[in-house]
């Protein structure tokens, strides 16, 4: 139980797609009996309605499973680097957009302010990629944060190489490892998931 009494940073980023994967994750966190669960979102996820989920009724479900009101702006996010909020950053899923952000200290939503302030205390920072462009115009970008310090990559694979042949995808069976490892200073191995995993 490495997670035991940890805090964590809950950082979800525009992929609704993923959106119904996230209760999940706050379920297999509060099961290693976690210390809290902060939820960080970024302006998109805290404003889109789409096909996939309303903004609020998304915004409800992690403040009521968290226990804890969503971090929705940069200047609330401000405080997660000088309060030394959280032991780990959890940002799944994470977007094509905010993986750029990231690799190119860029700082416009409160997804990559936490982030920001939070490396600069030293601490470990867990990537949940999930983008279309995976192997396209994302892939220079992963392969930035991958070889970046306190950057770890949840395992990901192609999701469905003969309609989307760029595509990448976290697979969910792996985020308590990769954090427990990430504890550790260790990129999960292998990064590269070789199944498809039926959740
Ligand atoms: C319905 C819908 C689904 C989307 N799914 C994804 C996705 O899975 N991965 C991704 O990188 N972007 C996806 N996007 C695009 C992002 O939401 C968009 O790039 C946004 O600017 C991301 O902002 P953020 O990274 O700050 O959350 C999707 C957009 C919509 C409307």
């Amino acid at each position: 139980m490495k997670l035991e009494n940890k805090s964590i940073g809950l950082a979800v980023t525009g992929s609704f797609c993923n959106f119904s994967e996230v209760k999940g994750v706050i379920d297999s966190l509060k099961a290693e009996n976690v210390k809290k669960i902060i939820p960080i979102v970024s302006y998109s996820t805290r404003k889109f309605d789409t096909r996939f989920y309303n903004a609020d009724e998304f915004i409800k479900m992690l403040e009521e499973n968290t226990e804890n009101k969503v971090i929705d702006s940069i200047v609330d996010a401000e405080v997660v680097g000088p309060k030394n909020l959280v032991d780990i950053i959890l940002i799944c899923p994470c977007t094509g957009n905010t993986l750029a952000k990231l690799a190119n200290g860029i700082t416009d939503t409160p997804v990559l302010m936490a982030v920001k302030g939070h490396i600069r205390n030293n601490k470990p920072v867990v990537i949940g990629v999930s983008t279309n462009d995976g192997l396209g115009k994302s892939l220079k970008n992963i392969a930035e944060l991958i070889d970046t310090k306190n950057m770890y990559f949840i395992p990901f694979r192609q999701d469905d190489y003969s309609k989307k042949p760029k595509s990448l995808v976290l697979d969910y069976t792996y985020v308590i490892k990769t954090l427990e490892d990430a504890f550790d200073g260790k990129q999960i191995q292998p990064v590269l998931a070789n199944r498809k995993v039926v959740m």
